[in-house]
């Protein structure tokens, strides 16, 4: 292996990056953001390493969702609030029914830049580049919007780092208290069966925590019971904005990328030569590799032999995309070479991105029954090989929009462009990713029952 440095990956084939005309402008930018203050620290990151250790090692479950791709336009408080809300929710039901921790990571506070599958665009006749995330250029359909602009990064980190004061504010300032379980709740929910089996988890809380109380431990007291633990994430894509929030950490004297907790490498630029695997594999951060269906078994050995070559816990989280109809065939090869060997290893299920098609209407969505049925797969299969099931990965959203089809509310086609305001991929609303939670917890709570003796008491 050559030396590796924050800037090592220039020397190689980098896809998806854009081709920004002003190059000045861009140099500026990147020595600007390198000034900046990180924004989380290289300590909280090894935590969350710690904690997928505990995944990879059967004792904890790991959920990540969020938006596809955030977006300088849907940014408030309220937006923020209701996906960390749903996050919760899902988080206590997984809880309930597994008894084991819930390690939980947003795609949020930086997840700006998308790979496309298409360079180009087009409408009516006119050919214009793709829109390739807010933090690269602009979604708005003329020749000007779609220019890479490096000016974009600096908004990107201000965002994040806004969303990430509000996030730690909701995580460790009261909000997230147990004692408020019934209160994240969300409006649009409330009424239905979701909502409802909810509130009896809820319940079920509360009246432990009265028991609790009686006995004189209570959130005023007890730490846990008042705070959690949310750790943010994004593809870590834009690489000349990756580099430029790569910092030495001086306790321990490693890289860290301070942009986010934990970074992922696409599905399209996983390549072992490629430059996203060469910046990934300096940092220090925990990282997720996306597994799509051409990915091979030894090619995925070389990828976490490069980037996790001393087979460090909580390193590595493979995050499988396959589809509803593929997973069958896709996920065992893959899996199998590693049954029975030291490898420390998450294997996390992403049922969003090979479910994706086209409606009659042409929108770009996800039928819901097909989310659901690339999780119970992922689930069932790893339940065959003896293997562990550790997470889920989901675009996923607090609002109440119409971008998945199906579902308790029974979205259709025609329903679609109620609430289509996706930036990029079609997400949950809060609804069917609550339902989606119930049905992980039937599963973890069959995968518990029948073989998963290791798997240890909640806090
Ligand atoms: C994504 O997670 O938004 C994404 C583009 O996924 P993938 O790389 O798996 O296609
Ligand atoms: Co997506």
């Amino acid at each position: 292996m050559t030396k590796w440095s924050a800037n090592s990956w220039r020397k190689y084939k980098a896809l998806h990056l854009p081709e920004y005309p002003d190059q000045e402008k861009l140099n500026q930018v990147e020595k600007q953001l390198a000034g900046y203050p990180p924004l989380v620290f290289a300590g909280e990151a090894r935590e969350l390493k710690r904690n997928l250790g505990k995944v990879s090692d059967r004792k904890a479950f790991l959920l990540q969702g969020g938006d596809c791709a955030e977006s300088f336009d849907d940014f408030n408080a309220d937006y923020i609030r209701d996906s960390f809300k749903v996050l919760l929710q899902m988080s206590v039901t997984l809880i309930a029914a597994g008894n084991c921790p819930v390690v939980k990571v947003g795609r949020m506070a930086g997840q700006f830049a998308k790979p496309r599958s298409a360079p180009k665009e087009e409408i009516n006749g006119v050919e214009l580049d793709s829109y390739k995330g807010d933090i690269i250029n602009g979604m708005d359909f003329d020749e000007a919007s779609r220019v890479p602009d490096p000016n974009r990064m600096i908004q990107a980190y201000t965002q994040a780092a806004a969303t990430l004061n509000l996030l730690r504010a909701f995580a460790k300032g009261g909000f997230s208290d147990l004692s408020k379980v019934h209160q994240w709740n969300m409006g649009f929910v409330d009424d239905s069966l979701q909502g409802q089996k909810y509130r009896e988890i809820a319940n079920r809380i509360s009246d432990t925590l009265e028991f609790m109380e009686a006995i004189g431990i209570s959130s005023k007291n007890t730490k846990r019971l008042r705070s959690v633990d949310f750790y943010t994430s994004h593809e870590a894509l834009l690489l000349p904005y990756e580099e430029a929030m790569t910092r030495l950490d001086s306790t321990s004297g490693e890289m860290y990328d301070t942009s986010a907790h934990m970074v992922w490498i696409g599905d399209r630029t996983r390549q072992p030569d490629g430059a996203h695997v060469e910046f990934c594999r300096g940092i220090k951060n925990p990282i997720g590799i996306k597994c799509g269906p051409s990915l091979d078994p030894d090619e995925l050995k070389k990828l976490i032999d490069i980037i996790n070559p001393e087979n460090e816990a909580g390193k590595i989280t493979l995050i499988c995309r396959f589809g509803h109809d593929k997973i069958r065939d896709a996920l065992p090869k893959l899996v199998k070479p590693f049954i029975n060997s030291d490898y420390k290893l998450i294997w996390s299920c992403d049922p969003m991105h090979g479910n994706t098609i086209k409606s009659n209407s042409g929108f770009k969505t996800r039928p819901f029954e097909r989310v659901l049925n690339e999780v119970e797969s992922f689930f069932d299969i790893h339940h065959e090989l003896g293997t562990y099931p550790g997470g889920v990965h989901l675009e996923m959203t607090g609002q109440n929009v119409t971008e998945c089809m199906g579902g308790a509310q029974a979205i259709k086609d025609e329903d679609l462009s109620a609430r289509y305001h996706t930036h990029c991929d079609p997400r949950l609303n809060a609804s069917q990713a609550i339902e989606l939670a119930f049905l992980i917890s039937d599963k973890l709570r069959q995968s518990q029952e029948s073989n998963n003796p290791k798997i240890t008491i909640a806090n």
